[in-house]
């Protein structure tokens, strides 16, 4: 074993009893159509991926407006599953942000590939695309933009600088089902991957999806996902067992019944908030552009101490979390492979973010709560 780092600060234990009963950060919006849709595959006798798997895919490339859908194990296979079908190997590079989940930077390290980050736009939260051209290098292989919270990053803008240059692109939109940029939804630029994990905005408990219009990377991942096995027990290619079962798909089958009812509600609690919170920046959206809130983020102002302001708020009775308290590159293994490096407005937004309660189950009370919780912070 190699000897622990301390790059990575340990996560603060806030170590308050709250006054007030808790207001969760998320909250898994599963009902009586889940429960049945379950007890239906159960009692099938089917229980892997089978008929309503396929019947979740149906529905999330009618959703999405791609001609495939691809239903995997979780979002973080979706994205390894992306990379191999752009061609991703050894040797190559894959250009990404480091402000996001550890399994964007992961999945070209899964490839023997590595990621080359990039700062992101202070506003989106998103890859910065004026940065982009910089870093790219004969060894660049894709593009693998980050559509973070559920906000889309500038896929048109990506989308020009990858033909011009003859990149792919794999886009995270782990976070962001159902997001578009002029009625264009996330997932349609190049390969999609997608999570259902338990907090996402639909969820199958865990679960992926990949989302392309080329039949040929669509056969690819197919195979790849079932063991490389296109006839039964003939392999013609190295494969995973990434499948879906039986029962996610079901639940994913009526998830996707809920997905623009769910997304409403959090659009009218994000619109809420944009409307009464005071003293901190509040998330930007471009003209054209439809977040659907998979969180909703805050900027503290400089000087104020984050932990401090969690506790306080803690107290009140509200969550929040830190989406990302460390960058990829700061993290463990990564300084281990040698990276060191600092980006400025990944770093300025890592020490201020703050994630606070968007998701769909919240009362009015609970909305009015968080936001004299907040004001009261800079008050
Ligand atoms: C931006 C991003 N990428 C990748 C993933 C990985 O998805 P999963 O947790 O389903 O493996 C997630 C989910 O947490 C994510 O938020």
């Amino acid at each position: 074993m190699s000897a622990v780092s301390t790059a990575t600060p340990p996560a603060p234990s806030l170590g308050v009893s709250p006054s007030q009963p808790m207001i969760q950060m998320a909250k898994p919006m599963l009902g009586e159509e889940e429960k049945a849709a379950i007890m239906r595959v159960l009692d099938s006798g089917y229980i892997v991926q089978g008929p309503m798997v396929k019947e979740f895919e149906d529905k999330w490339a009618a959703m999405c407006g791609v001609k495939h859908a691809a239903a995997v194990m979780n979002g973080t296979v979706a994205l390894h599953l992306g990379m191999l079908a752009a061609g991703v190997g050894p040797g190559d590079e894959i250009i990404c942000p480091a402000f996001t989940f550890i399994a964007s930077g992961n999945a070209a390290l899964y490839c023997g590939a590595r990621p080359v980050f990039v700062d992101i736009d202070y506003d989106s939260f998103n890859i910065d695309v004026n940065q982009i051209e910089a870093a790219i290098t004969p060894k660049t292989k894709a593009i693998e933009p980050v559509s973070l919270y559920g906000l889309p990053a500038n896929m048109p803008a990506i989308a020009e600088i990858a033909a011009r240059h003859g990149l792919a692109i794999v886009e995270d939109a782990c976070q962001a089902v159902g997001a578009t940029i002029n009625g264009r939804r996330t997932g349609t630029w190049g390969i999609g991957a997608f999570s259902l994990y338990a907090t996402k905005n639909v969820t199958t408990a865990e679960g992926g999806v990949l989302t392309t219009n080329d039949d040929q990377i669509d056969d690819f991942i197919r195979i790849a996902r079932a063991q490389g096995m296109r006839t039964r027990y003939y392999h013609e290619m190295l494969g995973y067992n990434y499948r879906m079962t039986d029962i996610q798909g079901a639940i994913g089958s009526a998830q996707m019944d809920k997905l623009d009812e769910l997304t409403e509600q959090r659009r009218r609690n994000a619109a809420y908030y944009d409307a009464n919170l005071r003293g901190v920046e509040t998330p930007k959206v471009p003209d054209g552009y439809r977040h659907v809130y998979h969180q909703y983020t805050i900027k503290l102002p400089q000087g104020i101490d984050r932990d401090t302001a969690r506790a306080r708020l803690l107290e009140q009775g509200v969550a929040t979390d830190v989406y990302y308290p460390v960058p990829v590159y700061r993290q463990q293994i990564y300084i281990e492979m040698g990276y060191n490096m600092s980006l400025p407005v990944t770093e300025d937004v890592t020490a201020r973010c703050l994630s606070i309660p968007v998701h769909p189950a919240l009362t009015e009370e609970e909305l009015q709560r968080v936001v004299a919780a907040i004001n009261g912070l800079t008050a």
